[in-house]
């Protein structure tokens, strides 16, 4: 499942890059229900987003990769806006090892059946960060995207990468996070 915030925000996402006419297409393309009338606190099954990325990247001749960091891109400057406090002034190595709480403790309060993805530090020196992301969902793409966003926000440039990895707790994403 998914939280509505993240379709209204694809929506905002779609609307801004491509224009009202060519979110229309792409919501009718999608074949979602309801004409794609979400509200940011309800729940929807993860494939009707999928169904409208697909459906995004059909329209606009995108490639889903690429798709999928622009849109984690438009998300970071997005969210920002619900906690500037937790971000603004912030280092941004200091931001992306303190995601999980941000989630846990900020973004549960209110939307308490998030399914919310997991990002653990897995190593750290003065310019590089490792992250070991782990979610239900295979969202790496975006979450590059979002981290990208963190540093447009922060005038902090990284250069960001990421590895499909597996150990005995099963399959997980590293991200290399360098300055
Ligand atoms: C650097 C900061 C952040 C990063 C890297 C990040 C990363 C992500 C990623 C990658 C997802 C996709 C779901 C998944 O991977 O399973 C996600 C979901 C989500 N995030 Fe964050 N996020 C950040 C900040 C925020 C902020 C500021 C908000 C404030 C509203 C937020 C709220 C959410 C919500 C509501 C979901 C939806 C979970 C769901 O229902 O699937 N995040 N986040």
């Amino acid at each position: 499942m998914m939280k509505g915030l993240v379709f209204t925000t694809f929506f905002d996402h779609c609307a801004h890059s491509f224009g009202d006419d060519m979110l229309d297409d792409i919501i009718e393309e999608s074949g979602v229900p309801n004409d794609g009338a979400y509200t940011s606190v309800g729940t929807y099954p993860f494939e009707q987003m999928v169904d409208l990325i697909t459906a995004m990247c059909r329209l606009t001749g995108k490639a889903l990769p690429e798709a999928l960091h622009d849109f984690g891109r438009f998300c970071f400057g997005k969210w920002v806006a619900y906690s500037p406090e937790f971000f603004n002034n912030k280092q941004l190595f200091d931001v992306l090892a303190s995601i999980d709480h941000f989630h846990e403790y900020e973004v549960r309060k209110l939307y308490p059946d998030a399914e919310l993805p997991s990002f653990k530090v897995m190593g750290r020196t003065d310019d590089r960060l490792t992250l070991r992301y782990d979610s239900c969902k295979p969202l790496a793409n975006l979450a590059a995207g979002v981290i990208a966003g963190a540093s447009d926000y922060l005038l902090s440039p990284v250069t960001i990468t990421h590895f499909a990895e597996r150990d005995a707790s099963g399959d997980y994403v590293r991200f290399e996070i360098a300055r």
